[in-house]
């Protein structure tokens, strides 16, 4: 067994009257995807956030590379690696590609004799096409504006940031639900580039198809608690139907429907 990147161990948190996860354990190792799944409501995105930095929990541990970690803002987060790509991205619309990927880490250089600061747009430009060919993502002008791109190119600007970032952990919270079926694909095979990369992906979806693509290991929430973990190879959409509905009865073949 790989050492785990990850563990987080007896997360609780509360919402007021909603107790949105009850002691939840998840672990993620280097190079692993892992899918959460589970109904509306179970607790996947709080979960995430979490590990995230964008929620605090009220009780439980993390710990990175063994070691407990503090993680309190989503600073804390990236410093441990972890990077998030929301389901809207939070992409700069009216940025071109190394725009977006270098936001927030833009490349400058001093000017020779004078104190302005210039951005090394060359440098940018260049490490842009470098990330997004160790990617095998193709985008035709580095040029266009992040606001005129399709979906799936948008999810691709997304992910390429995250190992400008040098990310260790990039968490997926439901990449491909506005995607069409080839854009989907693409998303599904950036996810296995970032594996090829050693990066662990936790990949959210209600798509079971997508999470049995690319996923080693399947964990399930229900209601708040854990209630199944499963090697990929080792069960069916059927089985991880039902641990996700709790019952035989209501389980539907291949998706679980939003409600
Ligand atoms: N910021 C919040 N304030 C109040 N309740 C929340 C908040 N975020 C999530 N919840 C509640 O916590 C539970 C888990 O939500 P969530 O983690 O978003 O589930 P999932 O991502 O699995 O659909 C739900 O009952 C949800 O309504
Ligand atoms: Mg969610």
């Amino acid at each position: 067994m790989k050492e785990h990147f990850l563990y987080a161990k007896g997360i609780h948190k509360r919402f007021g009257a909603v107790q949105a996860l009850k002691g939840v354990d998840f672990e993620v190792a280097c190079g692993e995807v892992v899918g959460l799944v589970g109904d509306n409501g179970a607790g996947k995105s709080t979960l995430m956030k979490i590990l995230s930095g964008a929620l605090l929990p009220d009780q439980g541990e993390i710990y990175i590379q063994g070691e407990k970690a503090h993680i309190s803002s989503p600073q804390d987060a990236r410093r441990y690696g972890i990077e998030m790509v929301y389901q809207d991205l939070a992409l700069a619309e009216n940025l071109d590609v190394p725009g977006n990927i270098f936001l927030g880490r833009e490349v400058q250089y001093r000017l020779k004799g004078l104190g302005t600061r210039v951005l090394n747009r060359k440098y940018m430009e260049r490490k842009t096409k470098e990330l997004l060919s160790s990617l095998r993502i193709q985008i035709p002008s580095l040029r266009q504006r992040v606001r005129t791109m399709s979906g799936g190119q948008r999810q691709a600007v997304a992910i390429a940031r995250t190992l400008l970032a040098q990310a260790k952990l990039v968490i997926m919270d439901e990449p491909t639900a506005a995607l069409g079926v080839a854009e989907v694909e693409k998303v599904l095979d950036l996810i296995r580039r970032l594996k090829e990369h050693g990066v662990a992906v936790v990949f959210i979806t209600h798509r079971l198809p997508h999470i049995f693509a690319v996923c080693d290991r399947i964990v399930v929430l229900r209601s708040g608690e854990r209630v199944g973990e499963r090697k990929t190879s080792e069960t069916t959409m059927e089985e991880i139907t039902q641990l996700i509905v709790g019952s035989k009865t209501d389980a539907v073949s291949g998706t679980v429907q939003d409600q």
